[in-house]
């Protein structure tokens, strides 16, 4: 049973979880983050009598997803589950950049409380709206006794922050955790748990206190037919520090990017290799060109992990 006691904090930052459509039936043509988070809150009756307060720390769309608003939710949610009264943070947020920011706040915060991020699929004027159902699941995770770390939950599962990626475009169930599978499931306000908790060692708010204005830049250089590696030259010609390349199935690339990757690499920029392939990691081969390798990352989390250790090694 979920622990009465502990407060959880539910931080808003917009997206279709708070969206609204003109009509019912509309799962497209709605605008995101119109609706506040005491407006989410009141849409689930279950959460009445649960010790809760809530922020809203932003109202976006995540396609706009920003790395000042990071800089503030991260050093937000380290408050708050800094607090003792405090069982756990709950984040809604937009499903689009859902998996960057999840990881974001993994690898800076690696809390030992429950951080639990949930969307939505559908708008909360949709008839069979997945949004109160998911909040309620997240606030229900956030307070499970033994819960820890980043995790995302959508559709009753729990993903691990490390290992979540959106999948699809409409469906309610649109994210998996790839090779890795759910890390648990909450069904009827109970918690399933098959794998341990996301863990690991926090980089830290230090590492992110410059201004995000001054972060480095890095970018996703996607490999496919005719790739032909004029997009790094044009990328170094803007001041790219940092470029993920999405290769072909085990990350393979053209050989004339894979040459405009390493011309950018004795320049000075880092090149981490990632593969454009929905799941499965990137491993070394015989005929390696010396990219390091993104492992199991996708290709937005190789690009989040790359700014953090470009931003870790000048802090
Ligand atoms: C967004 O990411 O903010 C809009 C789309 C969504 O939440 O599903």
């Amino acid at each position: 049973m979920p622990s009465a006691i502990r407060k959880i904090i539910v931080l808003a930052t917009g997206g279709t979880i708070a969206g609204t459509a003109a009509r019912c039936d509309d799962h497209t043509g709605y605008a995101a983050a119109q609706l506040d988070v005491a407006q989410l809150l009141a849409a689930v009756p279950a959460l009445q009598g649960v010790p809760l307060e809530a922020e809203q720390l932003a109202q976006v769309d995540s396609r706009d997803m920003s790395p000042a608003l990071w800089q503030r939710l991260a050093s937000c949610c380290a408050q708050q589950l800094a607090r003792d009264d405090v069982a756990g943070v709950v984040v809604t947020h937009g499903t689009d950049t859902l998996e960057e920011t999840a990881y974001f706040l993994h690898r800076v915060l690696a809390p030992a409380k429950p951080l639990v991020l949930t969307a939505a699929m559908r708008p909360a004027t949709a008839l069979l709206a997945d949004g109160p159902q998911n909040l309620l699941d997240a606030v229900t995770l956030a307070r499970w006794p033994g819960a820890a770390g980043v995790c995302v939950v959508m559709a009753g599962s729990v993903f691990g922050a490390a290992d979540v990626r959106k999948m699809h475009t409409q469906r309610p169930d649109a994210f998996t955790a790839g090779d890795a599978g759910s890390l648990a499931r909450v069904l009827q306000g109970s918690v399933q748990r098959w794998r341990p908790w996301p863990s690991g060692t926090p980089l830290g708010l230090r590492c992110i206190e410059q201004d995000p204005a001054t972060w480095p830049r890095i970018e996703i250089v996607l490999n496919h037919a005719g790739a032909d590696g004029r997009v790094v030259e044009a990328l170094r010609a803007v001041g790219v520090e940092g470029i993920v390349a999405a290769g072909t199935g085990n990350g393979t690339l053209s050989a004339p990017l894979t040459a405009a990757l390493q011309r950018a690499r004795q320049a000075g920029i880092h090149v981490l290799r990632s593969t454009r392939c929905a799941a499965g990691p990137v491993l070394a081969t015989p005929f390696d060109d010396g990219f390091e390798s993104a492992g199991e990352m996708t290709a937005v989390q190789a690009r989040v992990e790359l700014l953090l250790q470009l931003l870790a090694a000048s802090a």
